[in-house]
């Protein structure tokens, strides 16, 4: 099972100059306790802007530098990404994917739930996640939180 999980400020901004424009601790948390014990998935320059393995997960770096690798044993490098999101949807563990912007975008076909958090502030961004879900998804649930909103959407199965 494939699951992008984000938050996004009102206007769909994701990111600046390569991090979150906010801290929200609640969020945080949230992003935590969902992604604990599962493997995550990211580009390059996410896990970089993070700088260091997530405790209690392991890590899928996309790159396409073969020769890259990072001295953690919980990060992996990858440069094959259509057939590892091809693998996750298929695998019966759910692997979440945490950004970045390109990332989000190139694994949003494959995704069978998207977990968006929306924040109810606006900030300055110059990376956006501005994709039409309700076209491919339903909301299964809507958590409101301090400050934000969780919308877990699922795919609609075709008919
Ligand atoms: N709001 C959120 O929830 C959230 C979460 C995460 C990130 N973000 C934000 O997203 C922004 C970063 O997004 P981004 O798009 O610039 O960077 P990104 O998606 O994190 O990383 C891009 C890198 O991924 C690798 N990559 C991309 N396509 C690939 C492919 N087809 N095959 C193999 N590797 C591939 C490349 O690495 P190489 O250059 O090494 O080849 C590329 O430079 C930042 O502002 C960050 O803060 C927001």
């Amino acid at each position: 099972m494939l699951t992008l999980i984000l938050a996004v400020d009102q206007n769909g901004g994701l990111g600046y100059r390569n991090r979150l424009p906010w801290r929200i601790p609640a969020e945080m948390d949230h992003f935590r306790k969902t992604t604990y014990g599962h493997t995550l998935i990211m580009g390059r320059k996410t896990f970089e802007g993070i700088g260091k393995p997530l405790p209690g997960r392991t890590a899928i770096v996309l790159t396409k530098d073969p020769s890259l690798s990072y001295p953690f044993e919980s990060v992996k490098t990858e440069t094959g990404m259509s057939a590892l999101f091809q693998a996750a949807k298929e695998s019966e563990r759910e692997f979440f994917v945490a950004g970045g912007k390109s990332v989000y975008e190139a694994a949003y076909p494959y995704a069978d739930r998207i977990l968006l958090s929306v924040i109810d502030a606006q900030y300055t961004v110059d990376a956006f996640f501005r994709m039409n879900l309700t076209e491919d998804f339903d909301i299964l649930e809507i958590r409101r939180m301090d400050g934000f909103s969780v919308y877990d959407y699922r795919r609609r199965c075709s008919a």
